[in-house]
Protein backbone atom coordinates (compact mmCIF):
# COMPACT_ATOMS: atom_id res chain seq x y z
CA UNK A 1 0.00 0.00 0.00
CA UNK A 2 1.52 3.68 -0.80
CA UNK A 3 1.25 6.31 1.97
CA UNK A 4 0.01 9.46 0.57
CA UNK A 5 1.97 11.86 2.65
CA UNK A 6 0.83 16.05 2.94
CA UNK A 7 4.11 17.87 3.63
CA UNK A 8 3.08 21.38 5.76
CA UNK A 9 5.47 24.03 5.65
CA UNK A 10 8.16 23.98 2.58
CA UNK A 11 11.29 25.75 3.84
CA UNK A 12 14.30 24.43 5.14
CA UNK A 13 13.04 21.29 6.82
CA UNK A 14 10.58 20.40 4.50
CA UNK A 15 13.50 20.48 1.70
CA UNK A 16 16.00 18.39 4.21
CA UNK A 17 13.70 15.69 4.28
CA UNK A 18 13.14 15.24 0.69
CA UNK A 19 15.46 12.56 0.33
CA UNK A 20 13.76 11.07 2.94
CA UNK A 21 11.35 10.67 0.32
CA UNK A 22 12.78 10.36 -3.13
CA UNK A 23 14.85 7.23 -1.97
CA UNK A 24 11.94 5.34 -1.12
CA UNK A 25 10.09 4.26 -4.40
CA UNK A 26 6.70 3.26 -4.45
CA UNK A 27 6.14 3.22 -0.46
CA UNK A 28 5.59 6.75 -0.30
CA UNK A 29 3.79 9.79 -2.65
CA UNK A 30 3.50 12.69 -1.57
CA UNK A 31 0.29 14.32 -2.89
CA UNK A 32 -0.18 17.77 -1.39
CA UNK A 33 2.11 20.26 -0.68
CA UNK A 34 1.12 23.11 1.40
CA UNK A 35 3.09 26.87 3.03
CA UNK A 36 1.50 29.93 3.62
CA UNK A 37 3.77 31.16 1.28
CA UNK A 38 2.19 29.64 -2.02
CA UNK A 39 5.05 30.08 -4.13
CA UNK A 40 7.52 28.32 -1.55
CA UNK A 41 4.74 25.21 -1.68
CA UNK A 42 4.75 25.51 -5.39
CA UNK A 43 8.76 25.68 -5.80
CA UNK A 44 8.95 22.35 -3.44
CA UNK A 45 6.11 20.33 -5.32
CA UNK A 46 7.63 21.45 -8.86
CA UNK A 47 10.99 19.85 -7.30
CA UNK A 48 8.97 16.90 -6.17
CA UNK A 49 7.25 16.51 -9.50
CA UNK A 50 4.12 14.53 -10.19
CA UNK A 51 0.69 15.24 -9.82
CA UNK A 52 1.30 17.41 -6.01
CA UNK A 53 -2.06 19.59 -4.90
CA UNK A 54 -0.81 22.76 -3.97
CA UNK A 55 -1.88 25.27 -0.99
CA UNK A 56 -1.31 27.77 1.55
CA UNK A 57 -3.96 26.72 3.96
CA UNK A 58 -3.18 23.83 5.83
CA UNK A 59 -6.08 22.40 6.67
CA UNK A 60 -7.01 21.32 3.49
CA UNK A 61 -4.27 19.03 3.97
CA UNK A 62 -6.05 18.00 7.19
CA UNK A 63 -9.08 17.66 5.51
CA UNK A 64 -8.42 15.99 2.74
CA UNK A 65 -9.46 12.14 2.53
CA UNK A 66 -6.60 10.58 0.35
CA UNK A 67 -3.49 12.27 2.72
CA UNK A 68 -2.90 9.30 4.50
CA UNK A 69 0.33 11.69 7.26
CA UNK A 70 1.47 14.19 7.62
CA UNK A 71 4.68 16.09 7.63
CA UNK A 72 5.13 19.16 9.65
CA UNK A 73 7.83 21.64 9.04
CA UNK A 74 6.22 24.65 10.82
CA UNK A 75 7.58 26.80 12.88
CA UNK A 76 7.08 25.90 16.45
CA UNK A 77 4.02 28.07 17.58
CA UNK A 78 1.85 25.70 14.84
CA UNK A 79 3.14 22.29 16.27
CA UNK A 80 0.15 22.05 18.71
CA UNK A 81 -2.73 23.25 16.74
CA UNK A 82 -1.59 21.38 13.54
CA UNK A 83 -1.14 17.91 15.01
CA UNK A 84 -4.54 18.32 17.32
CA UNK A 85 -5.87 18.89 14.10
CA UNK A 86 -4.01 15.95 12.20
CA UNK A 87 -4.81 13.38 14.80
CA UNK A 88 -8.46 14.64 15.08
CA UNK A 89 -8.48 13.70 11.12
CA UNK A 90 -6.77 10.64 11.76
CA UNK A 91 -3.73 10.96 10.03
CA UNK A 92 -0.23 9.62 10.43
CA UNK A 93 2.40 12.54 11.83
CA UNK A 94 5.74 13.36 11.62
CA UNK A 95 6.30 16.48 13.46
CA UNK A 96 10.33 18.44 13.64
CA UNK A 97 11.78 18.73 16.74
CA UNK A 98 10.81 20.45 19.48
CA UNK A 99 7.79 18.47 19.58
CA UNK A 100 5.76 21.62 21.78
CA UNK A 101 6.70 25.32 23.29
CA UNK A 102 6.05 23.38 26.38
CA UNK A 103 4.66 20.04 28.49
CA UNK A 104 0.89 20.61 28.41
CA UNK A 105 0.76 21.42 24.92
CA UNK A 106 3.35 17.81 24.41
CA UNK A 107 0.63 15.64 26.49
CA UNK A 108 -2.54 16.96 24.63
CA UNK A 109 -1.09 16.26 21.24
CA UNK A 110 0.41 12.71 22.57
CA UNK A 111 -3.11 12.15 24.13
CA UNK A 112 -4.75 12.94 20.69
CA UNK A 113 -2.40 11.02 18.80
CA UNK A 114 -3.09 8.03 21.00
CA UNK A 115 -6.83 8.83 20.68
CA UNK A 116 -6.77 8.18 17.00
CA UNK A 117 -4.69 5.62 17.13
CA UNK A 118 -1.80 6.80 15.15
CA UNK A 119 1.77 6.87 14.36
CA UNK A 120 2.98 9.84 15.97
CA UNK A 121 6.64 10.67 15.74
CA UNK A 122 8.73 13.63 16.77
CA UNK A 123 11.90 14.23 14.12
CA UNK A 124 14.95 14.24 16.22
CA UNK A 125 17.09 13.33 13.61
CA UNK A 126 20.07 12.93 15.73
CA UNK A 127 19.16 9.80 16.92
CA UNK A 128 18.87 8.32 13.22
CA UNK A 129 22.69 10.12 12.16
CA UNK A 130 24.37 6.83 11.40
CA UNK A 131 26.99 7.23 13.83
CA UNK A 132 24.83 6.89 16.83
CA UNK A 133 23.69 3.66 16.66
CA UNK A 134 26.82 1.48 17.10
CA UNK A 135 27.53 4.58 19.96
CA UNK A 136 24.84 3.13 21.42
CA UNK A 137 25.41 -0.42 21.05
CA UNK A 138 29.00 -0.36 22.05
CA UNK A 139 27.47 1.47 25.41
CA UNK A 140 24.88 -0.79 25.77
CA UNK A 141 27.46 -3.88 25.48
CA UNK A 142 29.88 -1.54 28.53
CA UNK A 143 32.28 -0.99 26.25
CA UNK A 144 33.50 1.91 28.41
CA UNK A 145 31.79 0.35 31.59
CA UNK A 146 29.49 2.85 33.53
CA UNK A 147 28.89 6.05 31.74
CA UNK A 148 29.75 8.64 34.72
CA UNK A 149 30.12 11.56 33.23
CA UNK A 150 28.86 13.45 29.05
CA UNK A 151 29.82 16.55 27.83
CA UNK A 152 27.86 18.55 24.66
CA UNK A 153 28.06 21.75 23.03
CA UNK A 154 26.94 23.04 19.52
CA UNK A 155 27.58 26.50 18.48
CA UNK A 156 25.55 28.59 15.75
CA UNK A 157 25.34 32.66 14.67
CA UNK A 158 21.92 32.68 14.06
CA UNK A 159 21.55 36.09 12.53
CA UNK A 160 23.95 34.97 9.95
CA UNK A 161 21.88 31.62 9.06
CA UNK A 162 18.15 33.07 9.06
CA UNK A 163 16.98 36.90 7.45
CA UNK A 164 15.70 39.32 9.55
CA UNK A 165 11.97 39.07 10.66
CA UNK A 166 12.48 35.34 10.91
CA UNK A 167 10.02 33.53 13.19
CA UNK A 168 12.97 31.38 15.14
CA UNK A 169 13.87 35.44 16.65
CA UNK A 170 10.69 35.52 18.39
CA UNK A 171 9.72 34.19 22.00
CA UNK A 172 6.04 34.47 21.38
CA UNK A 173 6.41 31.98 18.17
CA UNK A 174 9.35 29.43 19.32
CA UNK A 175 8.74 29.44 23.10
CA UNK A 176 12.21 29.22 23.69
CA UNK A 177 15.61 30.40 22.16
CA UNK A 178 18.99 28.06 21.71
CA UNK A 179 17.91 25.74 24.13
CA UNK A 180 14.32 24.67 23.15
CA UNK A 181 15.61 25.21 19.09
CA UNK A 182 18.60 23.37 19.47
CA UNK A 183 20.33 21.85 22.53
CA UNK A 184 17.20 19.60 22.62
CA UNK A 185 19.08 17.63 20.07
CA UNK A 186 21.63 16.50 22.46
CA UNK A 187 19.62 16.63 25.00
CA UNK A 188 17.33 14.35 23.35
CA UNK A 189 20.07 12.39 22.17
CA UNK A 190 22.37 12.04 25.84
CA UNK A 191 18.53 10.67 27.51
CA UNK A 192 18.80 7.84 24.40
CA UNK A 193 22.52 7.03 25.46
CA UNK A 194 22.39 7.35 29.05
CA UNK A 195 18.94 7.10 30.28
CA UNK A 196 16.73 10.01 31.98
CA UNK A 197 17.80 13.37 33.07
CA UNK A 198 16.63 13.78 37.10
CA UNK A 199 17.90 17.09 37.63
CA UNK A 200 19.17 20.51 36.40
CA UNK A 201 20.59 23.59 36.57
CA UNK A 202 21.54 26.28 34.25
CA UNK A 203 21.82 29.70 33.38
CA UNK A 204 21.30 31.82 30.19
CA UNK A 205 21.25 35.26 28.39
CA UNK A 206 20.47 36.92 25.51
CA UNK A 207 24.04 38.53 24.10
CA UNK A 208 22.58 41.32 21.80
CA UNK A 209 24.31 39.90 18.97
CA UNK A 210 21.12 38.88 17.53
CA UNK A 211 19.67 42.36 17.22
CA UNK A 212 15.69 40.60 16.88
CA UNK A 213 15.73 38.34 19.31
CA UNK A 214 13.89 38.62 22.46
CA UNK A 215 14.89 34.48 22.95
CA UNK A 216 18.06 33.48 25.14
CA UNK A 217 21.21 33.12 22.35
CA UNK A 218 23.86 31.75 25.02
CA UNK A 219 23.19 28.38 27.58
CA UNK A 220 24.92 26.60 30.37
CA UNK A 221 23.33 23.67 31.55
CA UNK A 222 24.37 20.85 34.31
CA UNK A 223 22.21 17.67 34.51
CA UNK A 224 22.28 14.72 36.83
CA UNK A 225 21.16 11.54 35.25
CA UNK A 226 19.00 9.08 37.36
CA UNK A 227 21.77 6.42 37.01
CA UNK A 228 23.84 8.97 39.07
CA UNK A 229 25.73 10.53 35.77
CA UNK A 230 26.68 14.37 35.39
CA UNK A 231 26.08 16.05 32.31
CA UNK A 232 27.58 19.52 31.12
CA UNK A 233 26.40 21.57 28.03
CA UNK A 234 26.51 24.74 26.53
CA UNK A 235 25.00 25.78 23.54
CA UNK A 236 24.89 29.35 21.63
CA UNK A 237 23.02 31.25 18.61
CA UNK A 238 25.45 34.10 19.53
CA UNK A 239 28.96 32.46 18.16
CA UNK A 240 29.79 36.11 16.23
CA UNK A 241 29.99 35.71 12.78
CA UNK A 242 32.34 32.36 13.01
CA UNK A 243 30.20 29.83 14.54
CA UNK A 244 32.22 26.11 14.98
CA UNK A 245 30.03 24.35 12.04
CA UNK A 246 27.52 22.68 14.54
CA UNK A 247 25.68 20.26 11.76
CA UNK A 248 29.55 17.58 11.72
CA UNK A 249 30.95 19.37 14.74
CA UNK A 250 28.99 19.29 17.86
CA UNK A 251 31.12 17.97 20.35
CA UNK A 252 29.89 15.04 22.43
CA UNK A 253 32.31 13.32 25.06
CA UNK A 254 30.98 10.16 27.23
CA UNK A 255 33.30 9.63 30.11
CA UNK A 256 33.09 5.52 31.27
CA UNK A 257 34.48 3.64 34.37
CA UNK A 258 36.59 1.47 31.51
CA UNK A 259 37.23 4.08 29.07
CA UNK A 260 35.66 6.92 26.72
CA UNK A 261 34.34 7.67 23.45
CA UNK A 262 34.86 11.39 22.10
CA UNK A 263 33.66 12.74 18.71
CA UNK A 264 36.69 15.06 17.71
CA UNK A 265 38.46 14.72 14.89
CA UNK A 266 36.03 11.83 14.09
CA UNK A 267 34.68 9.14 16.37
CA UNK A 268 37.02 7.72 18.92
CA UNK A 269 37.06 5.21 21.49
CA UNK A 270 39.43 4.20 24.59
CA UNK A 271 38.26 1.02 26.15
CA UNK A 272 40.48 -1.25 28.72
CA UNK A 273 37.13 -3.79 27.86
CA UNK A 274 38.23 -4.17 24.42
CA UNK A 275 42.04 -5.27 22.91
CA UNK A 276 41.46 -3.20 19.89
CA UNK A 277 41.53 0.25 22.08
CA UNK A 278 42.65 -0.94 24.62
CA UNK A 279 46.25 1.12 24.35
CA UNK A 280 44.94 5.32 23.52
CA UNK A 281 42.04 6.92 22.15
CA UNK A 282 41.62 5.19 18.55
CA UNK A 283 39.37 5.94 15.66
CA UNK A 284 36.23 3.74 15.24
CA UNK A 285 35.93 4.47 11.32
CA UNK A 286 32.27 5.91 11.75
CA UNK A 287 30.82 8.33 9.66
CA UNK A 288 30.44 11.79 11.37
CA UNK A 289 27.29 13.47 11.10
CA UNK A 290 25.69 12.50 7.58
CA UNK A 291 22.94 14.80 8.21
CA UNK A 292 21.56 13.74 4.63
CA UNK A 293 21.49 10.08 5.97
CA UNK A 294 19.79 11.47 9.34
CA UNK A 295 16.43 12.15 7.64
CA UNK A 296 16.58 9.36 5.06
CA UNK A 297 16.61 7.36 7.93
CA UNK A 298 13.98 9.33 10.06
CA UNK A 299 11.72 9.15 7.65
CA UNK A 300 12.17 5.57 6.73
CA UNK A 301 11.51 5.14 10.10
CA UNK A 302 8.28 6.71 9.69
CA UNK A 303 7.23 4.44 7.12
CA UNK A 304 8.06 1.30 8.59
CA UNK A 305 6.12 2.29 11.94
CA UNK A 306 3.13 3.07 9.74
CA UNK A 307 3.12 -0.26 8.07
CA UNK A 308 4.10 -2.30 10.87
CA UNK A 309 2.36 -0.73 14.04
CA UNK A 310 5.32 -0.39 15.80
CA UNK A 311 6.35 2.95 18.00
CA UNK A 312 8.91 4.90 16.70
CA UNK A 313 12.35 4.94 18.29
CA UNK A 314 11.64 8.78 18.81
CA UNK A 315 7.62 9.00 19.43
CA UNK A 316 5.43 11.93 21.10
CA UNK A 317 5.35 9.17 24.45
CA UNK A 318 8.85 9.16 24.29
CA UNK A 319 9.44 12.73 23.78
CA UNK A 320 7.66 13.69 26.40
CA UNK A 321 10.53 13.51 28.84
CA UNK A 322 13.23 15.20 26.55
CA UNK A 323 10.23 18.47 26.72
CA UNK A 324 10.24 18.21 29.72
CA UNK A 325 13.69 18.36 30.20
CA UNK A 326 13.90 21.44 28.47
CA UNK A 327 10.82 22.80 30.51
CA UNK A 328 12.58 22.09 33.72
CA UNK A 329 16.29 24.00 32.38
CA UNK A 330 14.18 26.75 31.55
CA UNK A 331 12.64 26.86 35.33
CA UNK A 332 16.07 26.54 36.50
CA UNK A 333 17.40 29.34 34.95
CA UNK A 334 14.29 31.16 35.90
CA UNK A 335 14.52 30.74 39.00
CA UNK A 336 18.51 29.91 39.93
CA UNK A 337 17.75 26.84 41.56
CA UNK A 338 18.30 22.83 40.70
CA UNK A 339 15.10 21.44 39.41
CA UNK A 340 13.82 18.12 39.38
CA UNK A 341 12.74 17.05 36.06
CA UNK A 342 9.08 16.05 35.79
CA UNK A 343 9.06 11.99 34.82
CA UNK A 344 6.10 11.37 32.48
N1 LIG B 1 16.26 18.75 12.60
C1 LIG B 1 17.01 19.82 12.39
O1 LIG B 1 18.23 19.74 12.29
C2 LIG B 1 16.31 21.16 12.25
C3 LIG B 1 17.02 22.26 11.74
C4 LIG B 1 16.34 23.47 11.58
C5 LIG B 1 15.00 23.58 11.96
N2 LIG B 1 14.34 22.50 12.48
C6 LIG B 1 12.93 22.58 12.90
O2 LIG B 1 12.11 22.46 11.73
C7 LIG B 1 10.92 23.26 11.87
C8 LIG B 1 10.86 24.22 10.70
O3 LIG B 1 12.03 25.03 10.67
P1 LIG B 1 12.69 25.54 9.30
O4 LIG B 1 14.12 25.82 9.59
O5 LIG B 1 12.32 24.63 8.17
O6 LIG B 1 11.95 26.94 9.13
P2 LIG B 1 11.53 27.64 7.79
O7 LIG B 1 11.10 29.01 8.19
O8 LIG B 1 12.58 27.50 6.76
O9 LIG B 1 10.26 26.79 7.31
C9 LIG B 1 9.01 26.89 7.96
C10 LIG B 1 7.97 27.08 6.88
O10 LIG B 1 6.67 27.08 7.48
C11 LIG B 1 5.87 27.99 6.75
N3 LIG B 1 4.70 28.42 7.50
C12 LIG B 1 4.59 29.37 8.45
N4 LIG B 1 3.31 29.49 8.85
C13 LIG B 1 2.60 28.58 8.14
C14 LIG B 1 1.22 28.23 8.10
N5 LIG B 1 0.30 28.86 8.86
N6 LIG B 1 0.81 27.28 7.23
C15 LIG B 1 1.73 26.64 6.45
N7 LIG B 1 3.06 26.93 6.45
C16 LIG B 1 3.48 27.89 7.29
C17 LIG B 1 6.84 29.16 6.46
O11 LIG B 1 6.39 29.97 5.40
C18 LIG B 1 8.13 28.42 6.17
O12 LIG B 1 8.31 28.20 4.79
C19 LIG B 1 11.05 23.92 13.25
O13 LIG B 1 10.34 23.16 14.16
C20 LIG B 1 12.54 23.91 13.52
O14 LIG B 1 12.87 23.93 14.90
C21 LIG B 1 14.98 21.29 12.62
Amino acid sequence: MTIRVGLIGCGLMARAHLPGYQTTGERVEIVMCCDNNEQLAQTHAQNIGGDIVVTSDWEQVIANPNVDAVDICSPHFLHAPMVLAAAKAGKHILLEKPMAMNLTEGQQMVDAANAAGKVFMVAQNQRYLPEHQPIKDWLDQGAIGRVIAARIDGNQFLSRAYPKGHWLFSKALTGGGVIRTTAIHKIDLLRYFLGEVKRVTAFYSTSGLNPEMDNEDVATIAMEFENGALGEAFFTFASYQNPIPTASHELVILYGSKGMINNINGWNMYSTELEAYSSAMTPMGLPNADYTQSFVREVGHFLDCIETGQEPLTSGRDNLNTIAVIDAIYQAAETGKATTVQRI
